[in-house]
């Protein structure tokens, strides 16, 4: 079997330095569910590096033991491997500690700098740093300053010990408060010490949109608008907003979903090939197409953007709650849980194909893809028989069911000329297994290693709230309940309407 060149040539140079990675916010739910599961599992493959520690901040009561016993429990329920091996975990666990205080305190950082000094000498970690912002955007600049003033970030010096930021989204609200935070991190952190996490990029899927496209001969000659009719993203969710009632009407499924996750979908399936794998030169071409996407104004908003919010109904035979039932969640509340849009991208390749993207929660089924469907044949040579050909559909499947899928036209066998849509189909699982790492583990390993292909630039993020700002302007200038669609169903049916429009349809996956 051929090796996926991409992983070829990173899995030659797979090693960090031990570090000591610091996590501000270890009491949230990130940590136990995925932060903590990732460097286990790193631990357990031996890519992390032998040394490594976890240090969590908060400012809850614990100690180094509870705050073990706690991201035990954690591993045993959501880790990939699980439950922990006993073995192993002994030996990863001594690795764990927690400092407890306020972020506002200048104190909490004192202890912190004496504990990671005791650690250097027990653990060989070498004065290098990961700092982990796992914290609310509006906590982020406390922490910026305290540690800058108890000297706990160095210089950025490829040669000496390293201090580095990995800092969680949503990065900002909008377009003005993701550049104020970016000058804050500025302040701070050189830019090549600033790790912005989208945690889809870390997704073996999303990494493999690279290779399929350019290690391929085969669909790159394809894939522009001589060839594609349209192209349409989809990332569905069946969970709603699970107890994060409070989170989620501060962001709505648009902040939350669609200007990262779903516009690095975008991104990786309309760029430009990169000169090379290397962090700059792969972010220079998203970045392309993020200026190449068309601007909205209000009008353009209101043609071509649908939000929608879910009320009760059924997912999978369940009766669930609607939106405005949930916990945590005005009960008046204008916030949107879908949303479906049409975009542009205003380049020489793709001048003129619509993107349909749309991403929902409680929607039918849990799935995201990216399906490209090309052209109609020219000349309907087989209309007479069939009564019409259905197009090429290629779909990359990014989750669950990890795969790609091609639909073409073949003669049924007999003796009329019956056509048949089939599908020639991939499945990651059938090839690789199933056991793949975690998009955590990808990205906590490449950010140890100094690797920042795939985290978000600086200007990146900027383009990205540039794009969504008008949306989330006009509607909250309209201040007017989104369309509701019930549980269980692929989102309002203004969703229909508007690829309709075009003379088109969303595909049901
Ligand atoms: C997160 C969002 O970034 O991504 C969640 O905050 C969403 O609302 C999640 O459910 C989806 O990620 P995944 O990896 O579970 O598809």
């Amino acid at each position: 079997m051929s090796e996926n060149p991409l992983r070829k040539g990173i899995a030659e140079n797979r090693t960090a330095d031990p570090c000591v990675v610091v996590i501000f916010g270890a009491s949230g739910d990130l940590t136990k569910r995925k932060l903590v599961p990732a460097l286990y599992n790193l631990a357990v493959s031996r890519f992390l590096p032998s040394g490594s520690a976890v240090v969590g901040v908060a400012r809850r009561e614990k100690t180094d033991d509870s705050f073990r016993k706690e991201m035990r429990t954690g591993v045993d329920t959501f880790s990939r491997r699980r439950p922990a091996d006993e073995t192993l975990w002994a030996d990863f666990e001594k690795g764990l500690s927690y400092v407890r205080g306020s972020f506002e305190d200048p104190k909490t950082y004192e202890d912190l700098r004496e504990h990671l000094e005791k650690l250097d000498k027990e653990r060989g970690t070498a004065g290098n740093r990961c700092f982990y912002f796992a914290i609310a955007p509006s906590e982020v600049e406390v922490v910026l300053e305290r540690l800058r003033d108890a000297k706990l970030v160095k210089p950025f010096d490829p040669s000496g010990p390293w201090t580095r930021a990995v800092i969680e989204k949503p990065f900002g609200s909008d377009l003005e408060s993701a550049i104020e935070l970016n000058k804050m991190v500025g302040r701070v952190f050189d830019e090549r010490q600033v790790y912005r996490i989208d945690h889809y990029l870390g997704k073996e899927t999303v990494q493999n949109l690279l290779v399929f496209r350019f290690a391929n001969s085969l669909f790159e000659p394809l894939w522009n608008r001589q060839h594609v009719d349209h192209v349409q993203i989809t990332v569905a969710e069946e969970i709603g907003v699970e107890g994060r009632g409070k989170f989620f009407e501060q962001v709505g499924i648009t902040r939350d979903v669609v200007q990262n996750h779903l516009l690095q979908l975008l991104c990786l399936t309309a760029m430009e090939p990169p000169i090379s794998l290397d962090a700059d030169a792969v972010r220079d071409e998203k970045v392309k197409v993020l200026r190449s996407l068309r601007p909205m104004d209000q009008s353009a908003v209101r043609e071509a953007v649908v939000r929608g919010q879910y009320s009760s109904g059924h997912v999978r035979a369940e009766t669930v709650p609607g939106y405005l039932e949930e916990p945590d969640v005005k009960k008046d509340s204008t916030v949107e849980t879908f949303v479906g849009m049409r975009v542009f991208v205003d380049n020489f390749r793709w001048g003129g194909v619509p993107f349909y993207i749309r991403a929902g929660k409680r929607l039918p089924r849990r799935v995201t893809e990216v399906a490209i469907q090309f052209r109609r044949v020219p000349h309907p040579l087989f209309s007479s028989t069939d009564g019409g050909i259905t197009p090429n559909v290629l779909t990359l499947r990014i989750q669950p069911d990890e795969g790609m899928a091609i639909r073409f036209i073949t003669k049924e066998p007999g003796q009329q000329t019956v056509l048949r849509d089939v599908s020639m189909d991939f499945k990651y699982g059938a090839a690789f297994g199933s056991n793949t790492p975690e998009a955590y583990e990808r990205l906590l390993l490449d950010a140890m290693r100094g690797d920042a292909t795939l985290f978000t630039r600086r200007d990146e993020v900027e383009r990205q709230w540039a794009f969504m700002d008008p949306v989330l302007k006009t509607w909250s200038a309209a201040a007017t309940p989104p369309p509701s669609y019930a549980a269980g169903t692929w989102g309002p049916e203004q969703a229909d309407d508007l690829i309709a429009r075009d003379g088109r349809r969303w595909r049901r996956p």
